[in-house]
């Protein structure tokens, strides 16, 4: 039911930007698509220089006074996508798997990006909250960084950028010597923004929905540049 929903309104939109080639292509994807998502890994042990964003940034763990600059009430001006991505993040802080980092623009002390990184302490937390084979089991050595979120406003600052290369470094607090980060194909300006923290692909999760999403296999497999380009086949 969520997922003819989701259909519909995702078709709703996409007519009424009379973007009709990709809706045609995302409508045979309800019966058939693959999707690629690109894991990409940082080794702490190996230099990184964090990049510098265009304002003064701080990270720091998330505090509950953070939660109305992050997680704006009123709705009505972000777009579905938009919405789509703060709710996927307000899932995560709801499953309550430590630790969620954001980044502070120095000049007013606002939250202005968002990020987790996870240990392998919190594995068993991790599989139970999301999809099967969403994410490997982490080694007793490696952290996870997911569900990066710049709001719309602060984006294109090179916020990503330095964020994620300062909350990386603090996985070694929690034992890790490694850091994994899992991307969509198709999301450039998430690639970029792991590119120059430090991030380089090494992994694909392969994703085949069928039937309107009633069917869905994952499996991961090592990254190959030219393989899993021609993968993607519908968004
Ligand atoms: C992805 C996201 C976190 C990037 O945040 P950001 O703070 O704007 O990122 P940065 O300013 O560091 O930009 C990262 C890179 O992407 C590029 N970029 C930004 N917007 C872009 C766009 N619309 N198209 C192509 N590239 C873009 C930037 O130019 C930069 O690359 P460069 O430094 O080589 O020029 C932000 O767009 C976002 O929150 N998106 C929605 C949620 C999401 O997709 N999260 C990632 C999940 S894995």
């Amino acid at each position: 039911m969520l997922a003819i929903r989701n259909a519909a309104a995702v078709a709703w939109e996409l007519w009424s930007e009379r973007r009709f080639a990709e809706m045609a292509r995302r409508g045979g994807g309800l019966f058939y698509a693959t999707r690629v998502t690109v894991g990409l890994r940082r080794d702490l042990a190996a230099p990184c220089p964090v990049p510098a964003a265009k304002i003064p940034l701080a990270v720091r763990p998330l505090q509950d006074a953070d939660l109305p600059h992050l997680f704006p009430e009123d709705l009505r001006g972000l777009s579905r996508k938009e919405r789509v991505e703060l709710a996927t993040r307000r899932f995560h802080l709801r499953a309550g798997i430590p630790t969620c980092y954001v980044a502070l623009d120095q000049r007013t002390e606002t939250p202005c990006y968002m990020q987790w990184l996870m240990g392998a302490s919190h594995n068993r937390m991790i599989q139970d909250t999301f999809p099967r084979r969403w994410f490997p089991e982490l080694a007793p050595d490696e952290a996870l960084l997911e569900n990066a979120y710049t709001p719309a406003a602060y984006r294109g600052q090179g916020i990503m950028s330095c964020a994620m290369a300062l909350i990386a470094e603090r996985a070694v607090e929690i034992g890790a010597r490694r850091v994994i980060t899992f991307v969509e194909s198709t999301n450039v300006p998430s690639l970029r923004g792991c590119a120059k923290a430090g991030f380089t692909p090494h992994l694909a999760r392969i994703e085949r929905r069928a039937l309107l999403d009633t069917i869905r296999l994952r499996r991961f497999e090592p990254y190959d540049p030219a393989l899993h380009a021609r993968a993607e086949r519908v968004r």
